[in-house]
């Protein structure tokens, strides 16, 4: 009914007209209302971008600012520095100027006593050639002293005290005291008598290094066992050039003592490197000192030079533990140890201690040395032996044998 209302009504030509113009108005609010629609869905994309910038612009300033305060933080803290060691460096140059100040200083304190050092070292060696010319004064002396005492004592009841005279002038020379014999080892750096009489120095030429009061020890010991009747030999186990020995030979000569002999024993080369055995001489440096290796033929010859080398001496050639267990000894008045190590000083105990006479001396040469101190105690230990240890000069010590 609508439908053919409306078809009457198109054919009415204004109708008809307005119709069309009322059609074409709808039809364009309709294409304005999309136009709109896009338009604001495109402002509000627009919008929402730059939202976005503005953060992401605003979290650049942010890590910009903090950025520029770190740097300042540090812009100050690196001038405090630079502030710091601009202070230091003016500092150092005052120091600079006070130790240039104080190394002239210095210098020219040491320039003057090294001159005054000089000076003393001169006349330090001037004294020295004196006291060295005294010396050799002293040893004509000596000499002139024994030969006067010879002269003015008459023969017969003087025998004793010729025997003194040559005993004491023997030790001055085996010591090498006599011609002020200079050390040889690398601690000493010259002659020094007072070191020499106690046996602290490797004499150069001088035939023994035990020194005058060892010495004078030893013969003590062995004139003692002659005046007491101790039956027994003599022995040294560690002779070096022999000098001890060449003293032994000639108390028995100077007692005009026959029956009795001195034994030389030694390797005649030097000590044995250390033996495993023997913990107390690991690392024992002796055997590498070639100082200390003399031949059989040079201690011979050494005893031929002092007319002591005859049928009462008697040479036990090689190592202490091969040649004392089966040496040809009955028994021993005293025995003397200065082999310096562990093993030397048991080895010779363990081998010739039962043949020491009882009243007879064992002498410890190097009871100052701890491996050869621990042999002498273990020894003594084993053995229960208490006899009291004497002194002889803070090296050596002897104790007499009381019991079997
Ligand atoms: C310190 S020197 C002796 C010094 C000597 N008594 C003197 O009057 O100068 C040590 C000597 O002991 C000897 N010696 C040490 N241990 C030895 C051993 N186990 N067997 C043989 N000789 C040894 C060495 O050859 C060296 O001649």
């Amino acid at each position: 009914m609508r439908t053919a209302a409306k078809r009457l009504a198109l054919t009415i030509p204004p109708l008809r007209r307005l119709y069309e113009f009322a059609m074409f108005h709808a039809h364009g609010h309709t294409e304005s209302q999309r136009q709109l629609h896009e338009l604001q869905q495109t402002h509000s994309r627009a919008l929402e971008e730059a939202r976005r910038q503005h953060e992401k612009l605003e979290l650049q300033l942010y890590v910009m600012r903090s950025d520029h305060q770190r740097a300042a933080v540090r812009n100050e803290a690196l001038s405090i520095a630079l502030s710091e060691l601009e202070t230091q460096v003016a500092k150092n140059a005052s120091f600079e100027k006070f130790f240039a100040q104080m190394s002239e200083k210095i210098s020219s304190g040491f320039q003057a006593q090294q001159e005054s050092l000089n000076g003393l070292l001169d006349r330090a060696v001037s004294r020295e050639d004196q006291a060295l010319a005294q010396s050799k004064l002293f040893g004509q002396l000596a000499v002139l002293t024994s030969e006067v005492a010879r002269i003015k004592r008459p023969t017969g009841g003087t025998s004793e005290g010729l025997a003194t005279i040559y005993l004491n002038l023997l030790e001055d020379a085996l010591t090498g005291i006599l011609w002020n014999d200079a050390p040889m080892d690398p601690w000493s750096k010259s002659f020094d008598p007072s070191v020499r009489a106690i046996g602290r120095d490797w004499p150069s030429s001088a035939l023994t290094m035990i020194g005058s009061a060892r010495l004078r020890n030893f013969r003590m010991l062995i004139e003692q066992a002659i005046s007491e009747r101790i039956p027994g030999d003599i022995l040294e186990a560690g002779v070096w050039r022999g000098g001890a020995c060449i003293l032994a030979r000639a108390v028995l000569a100077a007692h005009d003592v026959r029956d009795r002999r001195v034994w030389v024993a030694d390797s005649f080369a030097g000590l044995p490197p250390p033996d495993p055995k023997y913990p107390s001489d690991a690392g024992d440096q002796h055997s590498t000192f070639t100082q200390l290796q003399v031949t059989l033929e040079e201690v011979q010859q050494s005893f031929r030079k002092y007319g002591l080398l005859d049928e009462q001496v008697c040479f036990l050639k090689g190592w202490f533990k091969d040649t004392l267990p089966r040496a040809p000894i009955e028994a021993l008045s005293v025995l003397r140890l200065d082999g310096d190590m562990y093993g030397s000083t048991i080895e010779t105990l363990e081998a010739l201690y039962a043949k020491v006479s009882v009243g007879g001396y064992v002498i410890i040469d190097d009871y100052i040395l701890e491996g050869c101190k621990q042999a002498v105690h273990d020894f003594r230990r084993a053995a229960s032996i208490e006899d009291e240890l004497q002194e002889v000069d803070g090296a050596a010590v002897y104790w007499k044998k009381t019991r079997a």
